[in-house]
């Protein structure tokens, strides 16, 4: 008896450790595990029979199509999100305005086989956890999904760059096989830039109770600074999804960064009735606050606890920053009382390599160089931006300019704003909204006006603690969008903007969208051939504007609160002033790879309090001897003296928010530069190399995560024997990985090269361009040791081990 009692604690213990371990909400990556197959726009027999199965006339039935649970489909490809079918395809001349701005990939209307894509994945749920709710997300499938769990269409999304989420839990087949199907439709454009297509960024399953926070925008905190403390507000939004009514408490609390509780609050109780929904909103205090700030982003984080006759049966947190913003019609903006230039710049989201289907490090990796620019403000432009984009941003001090598709407020476009804020809106980095850029059929019109207001009061709802902006290709111009719109934007146009801020002295102005400097790195001369232009602040389309233009304007400028260069990189599509050859723009200040090219320096000698001396262009110019050059310097210095092979070219002082130039005779050797900033001397030089004579591979990281997530990227370089750079060398380089872990692409930053960004495996490739080209590895799974090698005929090749833990 006694025995019996013993064995019976024990196993009450021990079930209830095991309830007590079990999650009472997960969040798991759904990344793994796909198959892949491309469909057709107009030929339904090479569409799986979509159209023509009955797959919407009678609930589950999907006989004959892929949709079918038991579809064999162990001849399509595997692959692992993100993935990006576009950037495999091979470029393509069309004479089509929209081709051409995609860059030349054939996707679109005019490709039917290649702009249907469909996914599948097979995946198991314990009957053991039946009970709970299930959801699928997707962060982004570009574009016009489609869904469908065992058969039964679950929904879709037409926007192919908002996150999207379906409760599945119907559906489920417990304890047996299930399978998810994607079919995405990529034969309409969302934008006039490369956008990729299929499910790019990650997808995940969510699992919670049937009385839960609501997983669209449920918890929201939001703090307002009062004297040395912070008044933190948790609103938790609760739902019941299951056949009772239900009776819960909820608390919140929130923690400094290592983890400690500061504040916390008192439990809450509330009722829900069958599938009510009830907003509890809780006050605490953060005593001497820590304020993130670009300089120093501090987070913090909340947390909200659901309990039901004492047990905990929902918790979920978020990082959340403390800090003021305020737009000033004449001073400009203040982060936590402090004046600062909006420095920032515009962004499309792709990369060389991979396209639109970036690795979450490759987001942080470019968000560091960003920074180290001396950027501080971020522009998604056109479109919402990636969760992890934001969280780099949060992370390492970058303010955020969040921006929706389409300047609209019909349904659709409504619902995408709002999922859009209710998304995003903890997110400390995140200084203001952007209802749309250059809708130029409504943004003068009373429609626009109306629209536009729609849309800032949908966002003073949502989000009361930030304002709006709107991105207008207008000068001195008030009607429609401009009347309402808190924060006036101007994209270029910057003539008119004196008359406007006399006009309408009460409206804070911000340059949306400055510069479209267009420039090919390590190239100096126009190239009408190969589509190239020159590597100096100098080439612009008529609309635009050198760097030094308008960061001048702004300097000169109080009101004028600073603005977002167009763009910080390079992106694929919109190649401007040429068209084919050139495959990707020239706007950036880096290139696709994130390689700085010689305007780089001009913004960092202003935006950054480093020692900046540049020497553009680089010295080896066989043919040209005796010939002049124009040398460009870049500093922040007082003034610089240049020498040609120790003999001084002359002195000069440097104009504050300029650059220098002389004109040298080409004479191989070497061209130096002697600075002085503050009686410190600064020291650079540029040297004429001999050939190519050994590969360099530099790594970002030496040791990725063994989560099948992780990724380091790998620059190429070659040095001639005096172990210096070569700076215009185009050696072909082959690439061999050796452990488990995949190469994901590779690229160069030529925007006229048509080599592959992806290729079959034991066959990676890329020419240098300008001396440099790149590979992105992406982690595997399993521990290891990781080889890779890079050979190039005529060079020493280069080996490196990166370790896979
Ligand atoms: C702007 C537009 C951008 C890009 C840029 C090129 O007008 O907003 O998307 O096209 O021009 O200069």
């Amino acid at each position: 008896m006694n025995k019996l009692f013993t064995l019976s604690i024990l196993i009450l213990i021990i079930s209830t450790r095991l309830a007590l371990a079990q999650p009472v909400r997960t969040h798991q990556h759904f990344d793994d595990g796909w198959k892949f197959h491309a469909g057709h726009a107009t030929d339904f027999t090479r569409d799986f029979n979509y159209g023509f199965g009955n797959i919407f006339s009678k609930s589950g039935e999907t006989a004959g199509t892929c949709i079918a649970i038991d579809y064999n489909d162990k001849n399509w490809d595997n692959v692992k999100l993100p993935h990006d079918w576009v950037v495999a395809l091979p470029f393509t001349y069309v004479n089509n305005d929209d081709i051409d701005s995609h860059g030349y990939k054939p996707v679109g209307a005019l490709f039917p086989e290649n702009s249907i894509g469909w996914y599948r994945k097979a995946f198991e749920i314990a009957r053991a956890d039946s009970g709970k709710r299930f959801e699928i997300q997707f962060d982004g499938i570009y574009r016009d999904s489609k869904i469908w769990i065992n058969g039964y269409y679950v929904g879709g999304n037409f926007s192919g760059y908002n996150s999207a989420a379906y409760d599945i839990t119907d559906f489920i087949r417990f304890g047996k096989k299930n399978e998810i199907v994607v079919r995405a439709d990529a034969t309409q454009f969302e934008g006039w830039f490369y956008e990729g297509a299929g499910i790019y960024r990650h997808a995940w399953l969510n699992t919670y109770n049937n009385v839960h926070v609501k997983s669209d925008g449920g918890l929201f905190v939001h703090a307002a600074v009062n004297g040395n403390n912070a008044d933190v507000t948790v609103e938790t939004t609760l739902e019941n999804r299951g056949i009772n009514a239900a009776s819960a408490t909820v608390y919140s609390y929130v923690t400094d960064r290592n983890g400690k509780v500061l504040t916390k609050s008192k439990e809450v109780p509330f009722d829900l009735a069958i599938r009510q929904e009830n907003k509890i909103s809780t006050n605490l205090t953060i005593n001497n606050a820590h304020l993130w700030d670009v300089t120093d982003p501090y987070l913090y984080k909340a947390f909200s606890i659901v309990k039901q006759n004492g047990r905990t049966i929902d918790s979920v947190q978020a990082r959340f920053g403390v800090r003021t913003f305020k737009f000033d019609s004449n001073k400009g903006f203040f982060l936590n009382g402090r004046n600062i230039r909006v420095q920032g710049v515009s962004c499309h989201q792709d990369h060389a390599g991979v396209g639109s289907a970036l690795p979450d490090e490759l987001q942080y990796y470019r968000i560091r160089l960003l920074k180290e620019m001396g950027v501080n403000a971020y522009r998604t432009t056109h479109n919402p931006p990636t969760p992890e984009l934001l969280d780099a941003c949060d992370s390492l001090g970058m303010l955020v300019m969040d921006e929706t598709r389409l300047l609209t407020s019909g349904k659709e476009y409504e619902q995408q704003y709002r999922n859009l804020i209710l998304r995003d809106r903890n997110h400390a980095s995140i200084f203001m909204w952007s209802i749309g850029n250059e809708e130029y059929a409504t943004h003068h019109t009373d429609i626009g006006k109306r629209i536009a207001q729609n849309q800032i009061l949908l966002q003073q709802q949502l989000d009361p603690t930030r304002t709006s902006t709107y991105a207008a290709n207008q000068g001195n111009y008030y009607r429609g969008v401009n009347e309402v719109i808190p924060v006036r934007g101007f994209n270029y146009n910057l003539n008119g903007a004196d008359a406007y801020h006399a006009a309408h002295p009460e409206q804070p102005v911000i340059g949306t969208e400055v510069a479209s400097t267009v420039t090919t790195r390590s190239i100096f001369a126009k190239d009408t051939v190969h589509a190239y232009v020159p590597d100096y602040d100098l080439t612009y389309p008529s609309w635009a504007s050198t760097a030094e233009i308008w960061w001048k304007i702004t300097q000169d400028r109080p009101w004028f609160m600073g603005g977002f260069a167009w763009t910080g990189f390079d992106y694929r599509g919109e190649p401007t002033p040429y068209r084919w050859p050139n495959i990707n723009s020239h706007f950036g200040i880096m290139d696709m790879c994130g390689f700085p090219k010689t305007v780089y320096y001009y913004y960092q000698s202003w935006w950054t309090d480093k020692d900046v001396l540049h020497i553009a262009p680089h010295w080896n110019w066989p043919g040209k001897e005796g010939k002049p050059i124009d040398v460009w310097v870049n500093t922040n210095a007082d003034n610089v003296e240049l020498f040609l092979n120790g003999k001084s070219l002359g002195k000069k002082d440097m104009p504050r928010n300029g650059h220098l130039v002389w004109s040298v005779n080409y004479q191989p050797g070497t061209l130096a530069a002697v600075a002085h900033k503050k009686g410190r001397i600064i020291k650079a030089k540029v040297e004429t190399t001999t050939a190519a004579d050994r590969i360099v591979l530099s790594p970002s990281k030496k040791v990725l995560l063994a989560n099948g997530q992780d990724a380091v990227v790998v620059n190429v370089t070659v040095l001639d024997k005096k172990g210096r750079e070569v700076p215009d060398a185009g050696n072909l380089i082959r690439f061999d990985l050796h452990g488990p872990a995949d190469i994901l692409g590779v690229g160069n930053g030529d925007p006229s090269s048509h080599e592959a960004d992806k290729c079959p495996p034991g066959q990676w490739q890329r020419s240098l361009f300008g001396g440099k080209a790149q590979l992105i590895v992406g982690a595997g799974t399993n521990v290891g040791e990781l080889k890779l090698t890079a050979l190039g005929l005529g060079l020493k090749s280069a080996e490196i081990q990166l370790f896979q833990k």
